[in-house]
């Protein structure tokens, strides 16, 4: 065992919101942390040591950072090969370059999840026009993906028919991507799986999630999903850490079909958006979570203490000046999670509110009058 002990420095490729909360949680444990994102004034930035400001294929700067760190993780998955491998040269990199290789590009990621015997829906490589409309011709409803740095619905469009080829095509900038069968969805459901180097192995309760036009909108634990479902799901989760010996944590977004069939959609070695609401339901959060597993920490219980649901804040609520948080906050339960980020945009995330309960609907029932009372949850504006 090769302990990373508390009071050493951790650092984290990527500053965005994911990267400041895993901060937060190292911080609440002694350690330092050091951070690299391309704005220095980054949401990890308020509690990180030190910001790199540089690009994430910059490798001198992934190095600077590694050098002065005992260990270094990721909170965003497009980090250039040489960065990685600069990195490496100064201070173990967890997830490594192993697992970033495969998830990275969405064509590989489903090569290795179908090569490793892991269920994924039917889909086609499309590097030309004709390869598209083929797809296109055999599946019908087919969502077209890049295969490079897509996230949040981005670089993404919905086809119904062939005579929708050619915009899509364009709007895509013929860029290498996957064609998907649009798939008949019951639920969208999240694993989160921890592995520590020395083996030990940690999954938490699936997340029952909710999107609105691509994008994660709400998600609550427990999941309220069929024994075998969630059985199944954890399988999955375990399978996948021990096939890639995952050092870090690692979130698998899943469909469960009308048919009962459960599939693997995509894979992301770091926090989850759908599991934010671990920090108060479960009694170790995600981003704790990830500290002990890449510090080789014995892993915290993952299991739900109790109900909970995050609901998502988008830029677009700011538009017309800061929202009135204490209309949400008067409701029993509810936490405010702000980014700290400069410069709201639409659709940008700038926070979410979390929502215990005595039960799953209740918790969500809860998060979503909250976010209707700031005009975040457009579905109870009356
Ligand atoms: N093949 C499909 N069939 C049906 N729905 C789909 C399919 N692919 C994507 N979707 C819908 O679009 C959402 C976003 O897709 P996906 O996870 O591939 O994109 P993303 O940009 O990586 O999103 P994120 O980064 O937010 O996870 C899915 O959660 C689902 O709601
Ligand atoms: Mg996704």
């Amino acid at each position: 065992m090769s302990i990373i002990a508390p009071g050493s420095t951790i650092g984290i490729l990527g500053g965005g919101q994911l990267g400041r909360m895993t901060a937060m949680a190292a911080r609440s444990m002694g350690y330092g942390v050091h951070v690299l994102d391309p704005d220095a004034q980054c949401a990890a930035s308020a509690v990180a040591d030190r910001v790199v400001a540089a690009k994430f294929d910059d490798a001198d700067a992934a190095a600077d950072l590694a050098r002065h760190c005992d260990v270094v993780t990721l909170e965003i998955e497009q980090i250039g090969t040489s960065a990685l491998e600069a990195a490496a040269r100064h201070a173990p990199v967890r997830p490594g370059a192993s697992v970033l290789g495969v998830v990275q590009d969405r064509e590989r990621q489903k090569v290795w999840l179908a090569t490793n015997g892991f269920p994924i829906g039917d889909y086609r490589h499309a590097t030309t026009r004709d390869e598209l409309r083929a797809a296109v011709e055999t599946f019908g409803s087919t969502f077209m993906k890049a295969c490079h740095g897509g996230y949040d619905g981005r670089s993404q469009v919905k086809l119904s028919s062939a005579a929708d080829v050619d915009a899509a095509w364009e709007s895509m900038g013929g860029r290498h991507s996957v064609a998907e069968r649009a798939l008949d969805l019951e639920a969208e459901l999240s694993i989160m799986v921890a592995r520590r180097p020395s083996g030990d192995v940690c999954v938490f309760p699936p997340a029952l999630n909710h999107h609105e036009r691509q994008i994660l909108a709400w998600s609550v634990i427990p999941a309220g999903l069929p024994k075998r479902v969630v059985r199944q799901a954890d399988e999955i989760g375990r399978g996948i850490a021990e096939a890639f010996a995952l050092e870090g944590i690692l979130a698998v977004e899943m469909f469960l079909l009308r048919d009962g069939t459960l599939l693997v959609n995509e894979l992301a070695p770091r926090p989850h958006n759908s599991f934010h609401e671990t920090e108060v339901v479960c009694a170790t959060s995600q981003f704790e979570q990830l500290v002990r597993a890449v510090c080789d920490l014995p892993l915290g219980d993952a299991r739900a203490l109790r109900p909970g649901a995050i609901y998502n804040l988008f830029g677009d609520l700011w538009l017309a000046g800061t929202p009135h948080f204490e209309l949400a906050l008067a409701h029993r339960g509810v936490r405010l999670h702000l980014y700290g980020k400069r410069g709201a945009r639409a659709g940008r995330k700038m926070g979410h509110l979390s929502a215990t309960g005595e039960s799953s609907e209740d918790a969500l029932q809860r998060v979503r009058a909250a976010a209707a009372a700031i005009g975040a949850d457009r579905s109870l504006v009356s």
